[in-house]
């Protein structure tokens, strides 16, 4: 019997799409292979894909090899690195994607092309998951990149002091160590997806050797690209209503937090516990008005629409007050941008601007995330939001978050929302897997989420919830429905730490400590652990609390039992 035709290494598909493919080759009869090699030669005449009738029959020539190396927190570089994967197939590479996770620096050092795109968090730190590649990149005994040539993307936020640090960490380390910087890094701001996509269309081709064959006539296009929501997108939001909206921090409370219903019928979003959805908030009208009387603009109604609607007009940089600088001879020192908005400017320059010159000074209104707090199977088409307002005063102003106090206040029956999935916050696949669930504050919002779903789908595995807040009778999120869960069982520990209920402050990592036998126990019988919540003032404590824990309960490395957890998936983390 003849041998069946298997795809070479070189095709250009990932090495699972090449498994997955000779799978079915090698499991076809020789009518099957005829006809899907029919099939896909006709869809190609009836689509007008170039090349496809020029697909050689002998085995294709070397494609160049890429490797797409991404760092992310909550999924933008890793969107992006599935995106430039399928322009350099179609440019003739055989990319693979990688998470910074995923690879040493000694792997690294045997790569020849790299498309690095890497987002900063924290204040200039690495996303968590690439948090060992920076440290082994930085470490005095990394190897050398020589044969490396590479570019890197990077993504942040300006409103942030180390803008899009983590790419330029890269970029330089790289150069440093030897590796051919091919094309210069692009640093983008929130809005990143057209320079972000121009880029990586500008990149590929220089990232791609000189002798290379050429092979794009022989490529064939069929995209295997995941089955991706056709659903709404940032670009293109869907108007969920609000169905219902309800304070849940009691009246006394600090704290001025709200549960949110929206209903997604018809939107085509299909979230998953752990998945945010995105919210398009739009600006306080009155702060609108205050910076078009600032600007000497009021009264142009299109204008103030887009001051509402589009314009990002609270984040305040240096680099937007030296564009004022130049536009109205305004001096400042060094660091005044901050905790002031734009607004603060505009009054301090007591300049007139016109509409051109206002709208050159603002950023396009980026969106905001907030994590979906019921599951699918428990709620049907809608999704259920935790939004805490924020409100603060600086430099003599009472100020107010975007989008919390625009979901919170400002009732409107609608709102335009887009999902944010995270693959990096799932639920176990093995229901019978135990969950330890720590999420403060409004943290506490998948969880609810995911007791919905493991209480739908009667999952076997231990549910163990750690809570915090300010006060217990003004703050304690979800009450009733935690000890419900508790009294039927779905929930077998909860764990509380209200911090100003008592003299001594009292946090969440407080009661991990006094749990410390269980928790490690339950860790070392496999159990996966979720953290979610505040960034700084929480997780980082919470994650030297672990380390304590492990050390206190007979660890001999405690930081390479935590690491070999977190490549195991039982560490994982959302924070913001
Ligand atoms: C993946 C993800 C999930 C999230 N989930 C939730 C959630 O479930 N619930 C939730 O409530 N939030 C959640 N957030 C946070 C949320 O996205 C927003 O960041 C938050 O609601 C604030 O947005 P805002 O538009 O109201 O405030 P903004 O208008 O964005 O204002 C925030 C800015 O105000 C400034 N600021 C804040 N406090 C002070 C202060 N005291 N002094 C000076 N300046 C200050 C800072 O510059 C800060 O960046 C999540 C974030 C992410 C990334
Ligand atoms: C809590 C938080 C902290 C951040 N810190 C920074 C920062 O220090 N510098 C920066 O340039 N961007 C910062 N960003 C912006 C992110 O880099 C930006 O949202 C990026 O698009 C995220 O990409 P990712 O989804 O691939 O992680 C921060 C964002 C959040 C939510």
């Amino acid at each position: 019997m003849p041998a069946s035709p298997l795809l070479p290494k070189t095709a250009p598909f990932a090495d699972e799409q090449i498994a997955a493919l000779n799978t079915v080759i090698s499991g076809s009869t020789a009518d099957q292979r005829t006809w899907l090699a029919g099939f896909l030669a006709g869809f190609a005449a009836a689509n007008d894909t170039p090349g496809l009738a020029s697909v050689p029959a002998s085995p294709p020539a070397r494609r160049a090899p890429l490797t797409i190396l991404f760092g992310t927190e909550s999924g933008n570089s890793e969107a992006l690195a599935a995106q430039a994967r399928k322009a350099a197939t179609k440019l003739g590479f055989a990319p693979k994607v990688m998470d910074m996770a995923d690879i040493t620096v000694t792997q690294l050092a045997e790569l020849e092309n790299v498309l690095v795109i890497a987002s900063t968090w924290g204040e200039g730190d690495p996303p968590q998951r690439a948090v060992d590649f920076q440290d082994a990149l930085m470490a005095d005994d990394a190897p050398r990149l020589d044969k490396l040539r590479y570019a890197v993307l990077s993504l942040g936020d300006r409103a942030y002091a180390q803008f899009c640090e983590v790419g330029k960490r890269f970029d330089e380390r790289f150069a440093a160590l030897g590796a051919t910087r091919v094309a210069g890094r692009l640093d983008c701001d929130l809005d990143f997806e057209s320079p972000a996509s121009a880029w990586i269309d500008a990149t590929l081709p220089i990232l791609k050797p000189a002798d290379e064959p050429a092979v794009d006539h022989a490529v064939i296009h069929v995209d295997f690209a995941r089955p991706t929501a056709d659903g709404p997108t940032r670009a293109n939001p869907f108007a969920a209503e609000i169905t219902e909206h309800v304070r849940l921090t009691g009246s006394r409370s600090t704290s001025d937090t709200h549960h949110l219903e929206l209903s997604l019928g018809g939107s085509g979003i299909l979230y998953e516990p752990g998945d945010a959805l995105g919210i398009i908030p739009q600006n306080d009208p009155a702060l609108a008005d205050a910076v078009l009387t600032a600007a000497g603009l009021s009264g142009n109604g299109d204008l103030r629409t887009a001051l509402i609607e589009r314009l990002d007009i609270t984040t305040l940089t240096g680099k937007q007050v030296e564009d004022f600088s130049k536009l109205t001879g305004f001096t400042a020192e060094p660091g005044w941008a901050t905790g002031r908005q734009i607004v603060d400017l505009l009054e301090a320059g007591a300049s007139k601007l016109t509409a051109e010159q206002l709208t050159g000074l603002l950023r396009p209104l980026p969106p905001r995330y907030y994590s979906i707090a019921s599951s699918r199977k428990a709620v049907g088409e809608e999704a259920h939001l935790l939004v805490a307002a924020l409100r603060y005063d600086s430099h003599g102003r009472a100020r107010q978050g975007v989008a919390s106090v625009d979901l919170t206040e400002r009732t409107r029956d609608r709102v335009n929302v887009f999902l944010r999935p995270n693959q990096h916050f799932r639920l176990p696949a093995d229901p019978d897997r135990s969950v330890i669930m720590i999420g403060p504050g409004t943290g506490v919002a998948p969880f609810r989420g995911f007791l919905q779903e493991r209480e739908a789908e009667d999952a076997k595995g231990r549910n163990w919830l750690f809570f915090g807040h300010r006060h217990f009778t003004h703050d304690f999120l979800y009450q009733l429905e935690v000890q419900d869960w508790l009294k039927n069982g779905v929930l077998n520990r909860l764990d509380v730490a209200f911090s100003r209920d008592q003299p001594a402050k009292r946090y969440v990592q407080d009661t991990m400590w006094e749990s410390r036998s269980e928790l490690a126990g339950w860790l070392r019988d496999g159990a996966a652990l979720y953290v979610c919540g505040d960034m700084n003032a929480m997780a980082k404590d919470v994650h030297a609390m672990l380390l304590r824990i492990l050390a206190d309960q007979g660890a001999q490395d405690a930081k390479a039992e935590l690491d070999a957890i977190r490549r195991d998936g039982r560490y994982l983390r959302d924070v913001y």
